[in-house]
């Protein structure tokens, strides 16, 4: 008799205790007072100007340069700075020269298009024959080089964040 109730009790225990984990499991952490909620930070990156119009051909403009920015933020500012200066790590220091400013609407101005699209799909070598700049051929196809170069363009005519990261 003791023996059998002594089984129940252990049973029980037992019982309870995986009801208490699967409460446990189940009960969603609770969240954090909107007090303590960090804001939604303010945006960081240049802010370059988009064609507003609802026509087909502005939407589609829109539509690559957004993509340019998604690609160039991604990729390109490692070396070349969020904003594009090119000029905020050792690397581009440790060249000896500088790559161009591309928020410099007059130093970008005498880079073609061509010229643009060929130093991106074949990269940029030195004296020695040594990549400086890597090349994106088997990276990004032609229409996304033309997306960064869309939104490169529009790097001079950008807004300065109000908490720019260099
Ligand atoms: C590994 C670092 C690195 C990355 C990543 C990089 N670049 Fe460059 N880029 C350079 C360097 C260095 C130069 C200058 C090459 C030279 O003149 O020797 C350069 C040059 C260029 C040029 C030629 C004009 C200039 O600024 O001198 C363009 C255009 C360019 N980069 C665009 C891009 C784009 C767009 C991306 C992203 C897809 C990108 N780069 C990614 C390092 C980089």
């Amino acid at each position: 008799m003791l023996f059998t109730s002594a089984r129940i009790i252990i049973w029980l225990c037992g019982f309870l205790f995986a009801l208490a984990l699967v409460v446990w499991f189940v009960t969603p952490t609770p969240l954090p007072p909107a007090s303590q909620v960090t804001p939604v930070p303010q945006p960081r990156w240049p802010q370059v100007p988009l064609p507003t119009g609802a026509d087909p051909e502005s939407v589609a403009l829109r539509g690559a340069i957004l993509n340019g920015e998604r690609i160039y933020q991604r990729l390109c500012s490692n070396c070349h700075g969020r904003q594009g200066k090119g000029d905020n790590n050792e690397y581009m220091e440790s060249l000896g020269h500088k790559p161009a400013d591309h928020t410099d609407l007059g130093a970008m101005q005498r880079l073609s298009d061509a010229e643009f699209f060929l130093a991106l799909r074949d990269g940029v070598k030195d004296q020695r024959g040594w990549f400086t700049m890597p090349p994106w051929a088997s990276v990004l196809t032609p229409t996304e080089m033309w997306e960064v170069i869309a939104y490169v363009r529009r790097l001079p005519l950008a807004e300065s964040p109000p908490n720019p990261v260099p």
